[in-house]
């Protein structure tokens, strides 16, 4: 049986659920893969740290070029976070002809051209299901089985740790503060938190999104974006009286779909905010660091998806499909 190395890049949130699950089921992972899938190398700062897990101390490295250039490599797994120095890490493990497979949302966001343009000059597959909606398989799906569709709408529940604020405010009256230090224990949140319930974390969501599902790639910082941090105890009330709750949503509609030649038609409107919706919509009922995305496509109609769209080990089971899908092409 072949074996495949992977060099993890960071040993964080999703970092370790990724780490844990290659352990936990590693019988599985060979079965579907046809070989057999080891970390041989791990990006971290500090070698004899304390950790939850139990890592080889002799495969930690703090010098990202012991994994980005070693031959012994096949797939590196970014899981740094953040645009910086991740993009560069992934950009310079492609030019050394390895695979990438990342979790990273930022950094495809700002970087989704050169990104996927690297992979494709080098020959190498460049995979993110775990970007957006943690463990939810919705970017394979608009890549593969839905690729016969073209779309006209997405909606979506795209950050966890906003959706389990507002759950938390309505459902147990708890202050604001209280809720999202609570998503931060939990390891819903970003490392700046701000990203969370400032709308940018949905934001870089629906980037990708965009670029998978419509083919245009709009940046982040163009999408018209509003958080949740200045929605108060007070407004949460008032949308329960009138029957409703408050989402943060990420909404795109390709417009003039049902026109021929209309002014509007092709064009792609798109934001992110928060909204009302009544308690009868199937996304008011999606509670915590839930995460769904409705999709519509014009063959298939309308779908939702519906999972753990944050924590350790839904965003590593993402990580470690992609993983498996590459190694495949190994046996
Ligand atoms: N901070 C993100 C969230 C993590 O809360 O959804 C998963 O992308």
């Amino acid at each position: 049986m072949k074996t495949v190395k992977i060099g993890l890049l960071g040993i964080g949130n999703v970092g370790s659920g990724a780490f844990q699950i290659f352990s936990l089921n590693s019988a599985s992972i060979a079965k579907a893969s046809g070989c057999e899938i080891t970390v041989s190398g791990v990006l971290a700062r500090s070698k004899n740290k304390k950790r939850d897990i139990d890592i080889n101390p002799e495969i930690i490295t703090d010098d990202p070029d012991e994994i980005i250039k070693n031959p012994e490599i096949d797939i590196v797994v970014e899981a740094l976070g953040g645009i910086e120095p991740a993009t560069t890490f992934m950009l310079s493990a492609m030019k050394n002809g390895k695979h990438v497979v990342t979790a990273n949302k930022a950094a495809i966001a700002a970087n989704y051209d050169k990104l996927t343009e690297a992979a494709a000059e080098n020959g190498v597959q460049f995979k993110f299901e775990a970007s957006v909606g943690g463990g939810i398989p919705i970017l394979n799906a608009i890549d593969t089985v839905l690729r016969g569709n073209e779309f006209t709408e997405i909606m979506g529940i795209v950050n966890g740790t906003t959706n389990y604020i507002l759950t938390k405010m309505a459902e147990e009256k708890l202050p604001y503060d209280v809720a999202l230090k609570n998503a931060q224990e939990l390891g819903f949140a970003e490392a700046d938190p701000t990203a969370d319930v400032e709308g940018i974390d949905v934001a870089n969501k629906l980037t990708i999104l965009m670029a998978l599902a419509f083919g245009q790639y709009i940046k982040p910082e163009n999408i018209p974006t509003t958080g949740i941090s200045k929605i108060t105890a007070a407004d949460i009330e008032a949308a329960a009286l009138k029957g409703c709750k408050i989402k943060l949503i990420a909404h795109a509609k390709m417009n003039g779909t049902s026109c021929s030649d209309c002014a509007e038609k092709g064009k792609l409107e798109y934001s992110v905010k928060p909204m009302l919706l009544p308690n009868d919509h199937p996304l008011a009922g999606v509670s915590n660091e839930f995460n769904a995305v409705f999709i519509t496509g014009n063959a298939v109609g309308e779908l939702m998806f519906y999972g753990r769209g944050a924590g350790a080990m839904p965003t590593g089971s993402a990580v470690v499909g992609d993983v498996i899908e590459i190694a495949k092409s190994f046996k």
